[in-house]
């Protein structure tokens, strides 16, 4: 995997789903933005290096959020270089408590370390990657923290899990609140109208159209509201294939047991499904199977989405 050059020295690197996309701008005081999942950390050092970037000389991580999946490098590189790290003040908060509740990772046990969060910014701040100016925009809703970075000039919206082209990052409203949904109508009405050519999300691939995608966003949140086991149907199958990339697969006859030995898989089906677990679950592998998203093998069960 390659780096794509989307301003001068400015990196974009498109991962899978375990690993958010993150960029990488090289200079002799490297800054990235994101650092994908802990697991996959030799890849994202061995594809880093590619671009001639040393992560001992890292001089700044800035997150776009918590999650696990775009602070996983954060530790080793912060060990390594000494660097700086700046998120949004509520992301700095839940680091500086050590809340990993509030970060997803204990809820849906995910693999994350902490770290030291040096730096915080809100909303309408600028923050300089190199000679790259983008403005920091507050875009709550899938995460507490979420930001997006839009750099006016070049018309580059980094989206992070705000928005993506064609799906949306998963709702989790034990976690986030019951207000989850409308923080991010708002958050996706203060993306509507901006001047952007080309939109980096935080998983998938680059997409132009902004407004399409932001309408059929809003569309999908617009269904949740209405039937709201809309929601708890995405989050379960979200949650279960991102598990099964986590675990690199598990055992066909003992998953459905250890899924109910966290608390996301039971409180969502209690909280959407009437405690069908096993009926909802089933009901979920089966169309996996059938679609292809899920492969058996030797009595286990794989995800065919790239991690
Ligand atoms: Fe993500």
């Amino acid at each position: 995997m390659s780096g794509v050059e989307i301003l001068p020295d400015l990196f974009f690197f498109q991962r899978g789903y375990l690993n958010g996309n993150h960029f990488v701008y090289r200079n002799e005081e490297p800054i990235l933005i994101d650092t994908a999942y802990k697991a996959d950390f030799e890849i994202t050092e061995r594809i880093i290096a590619r671009v001639g970037v040393d992560l001992g000389r890292v001089r700044l991580i800035v997150n776009t959020h918590c999650h696990c999946d775009h602070v996983g490098g954060n530790r080793t590189i912060q060990e390594r270089s000494g660097c700086d790290i700046a998120m949004h003040k509520i992301g700095k908060h839940f680091i500086d408590t050590r809340d990993d509740w509030a970060t997803w990772w204990r809820y849906y046990v995910q693999e994350a370390d902490f770290f030291t969060c040096t730096q915080a910014f809100e909303d309408g701040d600028s923050i300089s990657v190199g000679p790259h100016e983008f403005q920091v925009i507050y875009t709550p809703g899938h995460s507490a923290d979420g930001i997006v970075l839009y750099h006016r000039e070049a018309k580059i919206l980094l989206s992070s899990d705000t928005l993506w082209e064609h799906d949306m990052a998963a709702l989790t409203m034990r976690v986030e609140g019951s207000r989850a949904v409308f923080s991010l109508l708002e958050s996706l009405e203060r993306l509507r109208g901006l001047d952007v050519r080309m939109i980096y999300p935080g998983h998938g691939a680059p997409f132009t159209g902004l407004d399409a995608a932001v309408r059929k966003a809003v569309r999908r949140l617009e269904g949740y509201l209405e039937d709201g086991t809309r929601i708890g149907d995405d989050q379960l199958k979200k949650i279960i294939v991102y598990t099964l990339m986590m675990k690199r697969g598990a055992n066909e006859e003992t998953f459905f047991d250890y899924l109910m030995t966290t608390p996301w898989f039971v409180e969502t089906i209690d909280l959407y499904f009437r405690k069908e677990y096993r009926t909802k679950y089933d009901h979920i592998m089966k169309g996996f199977l059938r679609k292809g998203i899920v492969k058996r093998e030797h009595g286990r069960v794989f995800t065919t989405v790239t991690p």
